[in-house]
């Protein structure tokens, strides 16, 4: 494992910070993560784990050891039931996973296309997009403990798997580095297209029964239209959750605001759409210095060039501020503050 002193984060942050760190290591094996633990404590610098850095906001240089996770690798192995476990080192870049399961044919992923990041990132904040998260086809991950110094399998019931939300943001913060990542895909064709505009663009196509290459293709004409390309503008992708509202708030808030989307998770809880109430309050496309907020989906602030994460935090607070006003809603950030 090689240490490097004084390593600017830009290029590992999709927010594009100029940021420094005081030690940096790429992992490409668990032992490189066993001897960046030393390191850290040789160095008397905490340990902190990057993925793709593309859930983060980063205010201030850090002054840790930075460890960036490049452990690769996919492999795959058939069930007796013909569903397939595919295995993926958490450095694995999430969009070759997507890509080596449309390859092979198999469900299951299709509609988390091109959404950046490691693939050991995924299950953390439970990545989801067009009616499916990883938890869906999640079948179990490998983790570094830092509390035991050991490493273990975790089964989905142990991530408690929320939305946009597990373990690893709360109790599991900073303890576990997770090395691989194992879903079940099925070979048996189960489109997920439930969201109108998955639906329709297929339509559209004249494509009637679709396979994973053609719902990945749908999927990402759409995420292009909407999100900006994190290689040239920076972003987080979404940067709040969408609010939760339960039993008489939700009431209220539909009946006060009949025409806002509004989607039922159970009979008492309804999630609303934060774009939605963001653009409501003017937001959309707002600009200040080179902090934004993206013209073509509100949900996603932007870095045009030298904003620093304070600014956009600035940003965010008066977002936050101005929508609970309108509506009474909180809106809580989905990407991560170091
Ligand atoms: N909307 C607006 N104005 C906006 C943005 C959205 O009115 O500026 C409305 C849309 O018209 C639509 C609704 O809000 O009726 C929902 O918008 P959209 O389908 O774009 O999805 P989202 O709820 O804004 C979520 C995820 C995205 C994911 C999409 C697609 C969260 C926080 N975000 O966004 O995930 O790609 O659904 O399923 O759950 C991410 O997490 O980084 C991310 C991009």
């Amino acid at each position: 494992m090689q240490l490097i002193f004084n390593q600017s984060l830009k290029p590992y942050n999709t927010f594009g910070f100029d940021i420094y760190a005081r030690s940096f290591a790429m992992a490409y094996t668990e032992q490189d993560i066993l001897d960046s633990v030393d390191a850290s404590h040789e160095l008397n610098l905490p340990l902190k784990v990057l993925g793709g850095g593309s859930n983060l906001l980063i205010r201030k240089d850090m002054e840790a050891l930075i460890l960036k996770m490049e452990i690769d690798g996919i492999t795959s192995s058939e069930l007796p039931s013909g569903d397939v476990l595919v295995r993926a080192g958490g450095g694995c870049d999430w969009e070759k996973l997507i890509n080596y399961a449309a390859d092979k044919k198999l469900w299951g992923i299709e509609n988390l296309t091109m959404i950046p990041g490691k693939v050991g990132s995924a299950p953390i904040q439970n990545i989801g997009a067009y009616g499916v998260e990883i938890k869906d086809v999640f079948h179990s991950l490998r983790a570094f403990d830092l509390q035991t110094g050991r490493f273990n399998e975790m089964t989905a019931g142990e991530c408690r798997f929320g939305y946009r939300d597990s373990l690893f943001k709360h109790e599991g913060r900073e303890r576990y580095i997770i090395t691989e990542v194992t879903i079940r895909l099925t070979k048996r064709p189960s489109p997920s297209i439930r969201y109108e505009q998955v639906e329709g663009t297929l339509k559209r196509k004249g494509i009637q029964s679709p396979n994973p290459i053609d719902i990945v293709q749908v999927i990402r004409e759409i995420r292009r239209s909407k999100l900006p390309e994190i290689h040239e503008v920076g972003s987080a992708g979404s940067f709040f959750k969408n609010p939760v509202l339960y039993g008489a708030e939700a009431k209220r808030f539909t009946v006060e605001n009949p025409q806002a989307p509004v989607y039922l998770i159970n009979d008492v809880m309804s999630k609303v759409a934060a774009g939605w109430l963001i653009e409501q309050c003017g937001w959309k496309g707002f600009k200040r210095g080179e902090a934004g907020v993206w013209p073509l989906q509100a949900l996603v602030l932007v870095n045009y060039g030298k904003a620093t994460g304070d600014e956009i935090i600035a940003l965010a607070d008066e977002i936050i501020t101005s929508v609970h006003k309108k509506f009474g809603v909180t809106l809580e950030p989905e990407v991560n503050f170091w």
